[in-house]
């Protein structure tokens, strides 16, 4: 599977939906997951995102992020439809310690 991670946070640019044959992405306020047993490991989300947040869970050290995918996936809304990125995106493009902060 593929998994959003730590740089989607205040960004959620959602360039991603629109791209994921199987509608697999889930949003949060500050974030978007994805489903990691209805993503079928097409990969065309990854260069997709302007943040650079998506990866596949086979890159070493993502084991959080596939736990975080998987528990908010089942608790949060369906998005399939591209919206507006949050206003702050642009200021908190690669700003660490975004999980810490301003996961939600
Ligand atoms: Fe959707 Fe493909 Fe990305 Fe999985 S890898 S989330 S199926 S676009
Ligand atoms: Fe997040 Fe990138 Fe999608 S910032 S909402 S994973 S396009």
């Amino acid at each position: 599977t593929y998994v959003v991670t730590d740089n989607c946070i205040k960004c959620k640019y959602t360039d991603c939906v629109e791209v994921c044959p199987v509608d697999c992405f889930y949003e949060g306020e500050n974030m978007l997951v994805i489903h990691p047993d209805e993503c079928i490991d097409c990969g065309v989300c990854e260069p997709e995102c302007p943040a650079d947040a998506i990866k596949p869970d086979t890159e070493p050290g993502l084991d959080k992020w596939l736990k975080i995918n998987t528990e908010y996936a089942s608790k949060w809304p369906n998005l399939t439809v591209k919206k507006d990125e949050l206003p702050e995106a642009k200021e908190f493009d690669g700003v660490e310690g975004k999980f810490e902060q301003y996961f939600s």
